[in-house]
């Protein structure tokens, strides 16, 4: 017999999620899609909203790192509105938050965004939207959340996550003055 070598630990995907009915309409996006959704250019003042840094890195079931990878990031801003033409609340619109923004992960995977700390809207726990992609190949479609808000056990999307996959996608924020969440996508 052929001895089998151990496997090697394998992470877990993380769990895919709904992209949802408020992907960013092309032509309400900013020009400016960077990682800094805080700060559209240079406008003055920036957004609405709980200032927070989120870092992670992208990597594969056997913890590979993956280069020049795109993150995506999109969510509703301070007033619970999304850069979308479908989304037609009569909460006004934030005109200082970018709504939408990509990070180019480096050699190690590494990715990092500057944005608001996610509010719930009428429906909603408080998340944000990623998509990875790599060569406009979809790899990864979920939604982060934070961690213990007490919304998330209402909310149908969080519900549907497995009990013992939830905290990969949680957002566990620190309390720095910008407070700090670090979170791998394994993809
Ligand atoms: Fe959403």
């Amino acid at each position: 017999m052929i001895p089998v070598a151990p496997l090697a630990n394998v992470l877990s995907l993380t769990p895919s999620a709904s992209e949802g009915p408020f992907y960013p309409t092309s032509s309400m996006r900013f020009n400016d899609i960077d990682n800094d959704l805080v700060k559209i250019s240079n406008l003055e003042p920036g957004a609405q909203g709980e200032v927070v840094r989120i870092s992670g890195k992208v990597i594969t079931q056997e913890s590979q790192p993956l280069n020049n990878v795109v993150v995506e990031i999109w969510q509703c801003d301070a007033n619970g509105r999304y850069l979308h033409t479908g989304d037609s609340g009569r909460r006004s619109r934030d005109k200082d938050f970018q709504g939408f923004g990509r990070a180019y992960t480096q050699e190690d995977g590494y990715f990092e965004f500057r944005t608001i700390k996610p509010v719930s809207y009428p429906g909603r726990t408080p998340h944000i939207h990623v998509k990875v992609l790599q060569n406009k190949q979809e790899l990864l479609t979920t939604q982060w959340y934070l961690a213990d808000h007490p919304l998330n056990k209402q909310d149908f999307l969080y519900q549907r996550i497995q009990k013992n996959q939830r905290d990969s996608v949680h957002l566990h924020f620190n309390e720095a003055k910008e407070p700090q969440a670090f979170i791998n996508l394994v993809v």
